[in-house]
């Protein structure tokens, strides 16, 4: 969610080569942003630039020169939006500062007991309460020892123990040079530069300056110093010795391109990203279908995009390979965990490998013995890291808030999964082809157009259902989810089956029924619901394999077998796209949504 980027080393533009960092991050979501600088030479303070809204053209020029300066973007969580709870907040000297993701759940009670020691705050975060603790804690040490090196990190590691809940925190001040920072379930990684070094809350920042990574583990602590990173756990103290990771993303994968969205771009690569997948992935699908096929039960969830895909899962396994799976919603999965029988598999579906309500499902499953697949896009990530077994999607970093090509590449993924199962790969390989087709069809100029034209006269409408039948029903709910959350139009997925037990009461004269008709076993009655909602007035819209006398306008998505879902979801994407631009939004940055959301 929240946005974290820090720098320290021999550069004197500290604070401009955060803020270009924080820009990196803004496709995560936002609604204000801060940086600070230890000031070069003798300055007494540390000096912040905070405001409330985006970056926009906002430059840190006029702050002073510095090695040592660290930013954050914040999401609101405790206190409104305004300049003064914007991060970094600093202690009462103003010589301590700190970043932080997360939710101080104790902070009512710290506040209190900081307020009573003579504690003035300006804010009404959370968050400010951890600078006035370190200062605390400093103050309390004989002089001796808070005029030694390690009085910092440990002032700040014992306000890292006293916090509750889950949090990623960075400090700073004006006598120790350096970062300390500690997190517990909020992401932070370490870049390993030369002569310099770097945290963020997202690998994605780091590329300009290093792909060398080390991701804190819970708990885990870390000293970062121009020319030396120290790691510890922050309960006991202990050395922890750093894991680097290699990043494989690079630079340009980060970036727009020649596209004006990060979201058009990422709808764009999805035809390649399934041949890719079709060529590059059998391996690790065999692999994963041995794992499927012994446990005693699986089980998929996810959360919002993820989720559907858990949802497509069950179509997709029981009509390829006949094998029945589960599925779930992670933040409706915690009940279900009690009763989940032994040797069961619990497969987590993620983009950004960081969902927190995914993240409480694994870890209670991993608590009851049950093994863990992740299937995330972000290696390295937290359910990277915490999986027994691990297929990465592939996908290249996603930036646009709306996920699109993360979704596609995980059906690819457990396509090719059910057809390991069936024992028939390379049927399922060629079945990917065939959806590169077909999604290279629907990304064509002349369905741009098409869906460009009937964006326009869609514009204007308050509400729309999404129909579709078997794993259209998923499809369905995902075309919904797009168009609401970038284009802000109420959508509706339903099952075509359960129109007429209620949602056909709000059908009437001119409502826009957009109906998933692919060629197989749900096309006549699919097309049977269309009818239904005609009668009423219902303005159908088509997305099939042909036209039919029932839909008033049409798109054409070419047959992909069992991969369908494919192309008729890259349609909806562009269609919620083109809403979008329609409506004068922003496609890559929704209002209230985040990325990655690291909080429950
Ligand atoms: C919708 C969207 C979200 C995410 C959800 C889970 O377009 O992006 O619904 O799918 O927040 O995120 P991941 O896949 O990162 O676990």
């Amino acid at each position: 969610m929240c946005g974290i980027f820090g720098y320290i080393g021999h550069k004197t533009n500290a604070p401009t080569i955060v803020l270009e960092g924080l820009k990196r991050l803004e496709y995560r979501g936002y609604d204000s942003w801060g940086v600070a600088v230890v000031p070069e030479g003798d300055a007494e303070n540390i000096l912040v630039k905070k405001k409330a809204g985006k970056i926009g053209a906002a430059t840190v020029t006029s702050m002073p020169k510095g090695t040592l300066a660290f930013g954050h973007t914040r999401w609101a969580t405790h206190g409104g939006v305004t300049d003064v709870n914007a991060h970094p907040h600093l202690d009462c000297t103003k010589t301590i500062a700190v970043i932080h993701n997360g939710i101080v759940e104790n902070y009512e009670a710290l506040k209190e007991m900081l307020t009573k020691e003579g504690h003035h705050f300006v804010s009404q975060t959370d968050t400010e309460i951890i600078a006035h603790l370190v200062e605390e804690n400093l103050k309390a040490m004989k002089p001796a020892i808070r005029d030694a090196q390690p009085a910092f990190s440990k002032a700040v590691q014992k306000a890292f123990n006293a916090l509750d809940g889950l949090n990623a925190i960075i400090l700073i001040n004006t006598t120790s040079h350096e970062m300390v920072a500690a997190r517990n379930g909020s992401p932070l990684v370490v870049g390993f530069g030369d002569g310099e070094n770097f945290l963020a809350s997202d690998p994605a920042a780091l590329l300009p300056h290093t792909k060398q990574v080390h991701y804190l583990e819970d708990d885990e602590m870390v000293i970062v110093r121009p020319d030396a990173i120290h790691i510890f756990n922050a309960r006991t103290g202990e050395r922890v010795r750093p894991r680097k990771q290699l990043l494989t993303w690079t630079e340009k994968d980060a970036e727009k391109g020649q596209y004006p969205y990060f979201m058009l771009k990422e709808i764009y690569e999805q035809p390649g990203l399934m041949s890719e997948i079709a060529s590059e992935s059998t391996e690790q699908a065999k692999e994963l279908a041995k794992q499927f096929a012994t446990a005693y039960r699986v089980y998929v969830v996810g959360a919002g995009t993820s989720g559907h895909a858990a949802r497509a899962a069950s179509y997709l396994f029981s009509d390829i390979s006949a094998h029945l799976i589960n599925w779930g919603i992670a933040s409706e999965f915690d009940h279900r965990l009690n009763v989940i029988p032994e040797k069961s598999l619990v497969v987590a579906l993620s983009q950004s490998g960081e969902t927190m309500d995914l993240m409480e499902v694994v870890k209670k499953a991993k608590a009851k013995g049950i093994g863990v697949v992740s299937i995330v896009n972000v290696v390295g990530s937290s359910l990277w890291r915490m999986a027994d077994f691990r297929m990465p999607i592939g996908a290249g970093p996603e930036k646009g808030v709306a996920s699109t090509k993360a979704f596609t590449s995980k059906i690819a993924h457990l396509i090719l999964i059910a057809y390991a199962m069936k024992g028939n790969i390379s049927d399922g390989q060629k079945l990917l082809i065939r959806a590169a087709k077909s999604a290279k069809e629907a990304v064509s100029e002349s369905n741009v157009k098409r869906i460009k034209a009937l964006a326009a006269k869609m514009k204007s409408v308050e509400h729309m259902f999404v129909v579709g039948k078997g794993i259209s029903y998923p499809a369905a709910q995902e075309c919904a989810l797009k168009i609401k959350e970038i284009s802000y139009i109420h959508a509706e997925g339903v099952a075509a089956g359960e129109l007429k037990h209620g949602p056909l009461a709000l059908v009437t004269k001119g409502t826009p029924c957009i109906v998933i008709a692919p060629n197989d076993e749900t096309y006549r009655d699919v097309l049977g619901s269309a009818m239904e909602m005609k009668a009423r007035g219902g303005h159908i819209i088509g997305f099939s394999y042909k036209n039919d006398e029932v839909f008033d306008d049409y798109i054409p998505v070419a047959d992909a077998g069992e991969a369908t879902i494919i192309p008729n979801v890259i349609v909806a994407q562009l269609l919620a796209y083109y809403l979008t631009l329609e409506r004068g939004f922003d496609p890559d940055m929704p209002r209230n949504l985040a990325k990655s959301v690291t909080v429950k």
